[in-house]
């Protein structure tokens, strides 16, 4: 197979920032995918839909004109965000979701929620009006090895979490383990998953090849081989519970070089092509638009794409480093060789 054409796909996680950074990044996304949903970790973190209204007012004002890319705007859950924000979420038809940060997890998360339970009221109230609660699923605990803090999430909060609330619509993002694939495969309805390119492609020896490697960093950290394959099959297998979410998180070039290197691994450039890449290797090609079309919008209750996008196996070199804001930024696989190119648009 030399080209495979696709439904257009969707990006079901990504983070954009903001401002010039926004800008320098939103390109690669907005030619590839239809949708995207919108990480809220920016400094402050996007909590109301006031603030969701305006940034992604500034999203839609960086697209080049006529691009028909939609951002699917979320909210960051705070201890204390008040029920009634999720009404006005539900209401504004741009939001599709709230993010469950634990508190210090990740990247801007010290806002993030310190127990769950304190979002009992607003968790019921998004599960009676069917807005989606995306979940960083690791805990904080600094006595949990850090290669485990994912199931001990699983264990301590999210199978409570998903059984109090048997309604609400779960998305276990950036899932890394074996355990959280069973997790999923054995949850009621209503439980889903996304897989980034990275979690697909590489395991925790990519830390580590020949030297420290910052930009093989990212949280959940790499796992394990037998994490990869389960997480490969689990991608792979036609199941609509597993779908595409890149977490493409771009961080300056200096900010991940460094003493204290910031979590987060940009594939935007190629936030379709590592997919086509990993599928390929499962010999699962014909399952890719599944994955990365049909599996998030359905769950979502999102209308499908209705236009195609055009891989073509044709070997090109991941720049080394591309422009962010005024300073550089170096993508996933950068000086290396990638098998399948997005063909331009109506060159197909
Ligand atoms: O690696 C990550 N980077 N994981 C996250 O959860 C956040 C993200 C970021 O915002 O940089
Ligand atoms: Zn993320």
């Amino acid at each position: 197979m030399n080209a495979l054409t696709l439904l257009r796909p969707d990006d079901w996680h990504l983070h954009l920032r903001d401002g010039e950074a926004m800008r320098s990044v939103l390109g690669f996304t907005a030619a590839r995918f239809g949708r995207a949903v919108v990480m809220p970790n920016l400094k402050p973190p996007v909590t109301t839909t006031d603030q969701a209204r305006a940034y992604r007012e500034r999203i839609l004002a960086a697209l080049p004109p006529g691009c028909g890319f939609e951002p699917l705007m979320t909210l960051y859950l705070t201890d204390n965000t008040p029920p009634a924000e999720v009404d006005r979420a539900a209401a504004s038809g741009f939001v599709c979701g709230f993010k469950l940060y634990p508190a210090g997890a990740t990247t801007h998360s010290d806002a993030g929620v310190t127990d769950p339970r304190r979002c009992d009221a607003v968790l019921e109230r998004m599960a009676e009006l069917g807005v989606v609660l995306q979940v960083h699923g690791e805990v904080t605990d600094p006595a949990v090895d850090v290669f485990d803090r994912e199931l001990a999430f699983i264990e301590r909060h999210l199978s409570g979490l998903v059984a109090r609330f048997p309604t609400l619509k779960v998305v276990f993002e950036h899932i890394t383990t074996r355990h959280a694939v069973d997790f999923v495969r054995g949850s009621r309805a209503g439980v889903a998953a996304t897989l980034t390119p990275q979690h697909l492609l590489l395991n925790r020896n990519a830390l580590f090849e020949g030297g420290l490697r910052p930009h093989h960093y990212c949280l959940p950290v790499l796992k394990r081989e037998r994490d990869r394959e389960a997480l490969l099959g689990a991608a792979t297998s036609g199941d609509p519970r597993f779908f595409l979410g890149t977490d493409s998180a771009p961080h300056e070039r200096g900010s991940k070089e460094a003493a204290c290197g910031c979590a987060g691994i940009f594939s935007a450039p190629a936030g379709i092509e590592f997919y086509a890449e990993a599928f390929e290797e499962a010999g699962a090609l014909h399952q890719l638009e599944g994955f990365a079309s049909l599996h998030g919008a359905d769950f979502y209750g999102l209308p499908r794409n209705r236009d195609r996008i055009t891989l073509v196996r044709e070997d090109w070199t991941m720049p080394a480093t591309l422009p962010l804001a005024d300073g550089s930024i170096v993508p996933f696989r950068a000086g290396g060789l990638l098998r399948w190119r997005l063909a331009p648009a109506g060159a197909a």
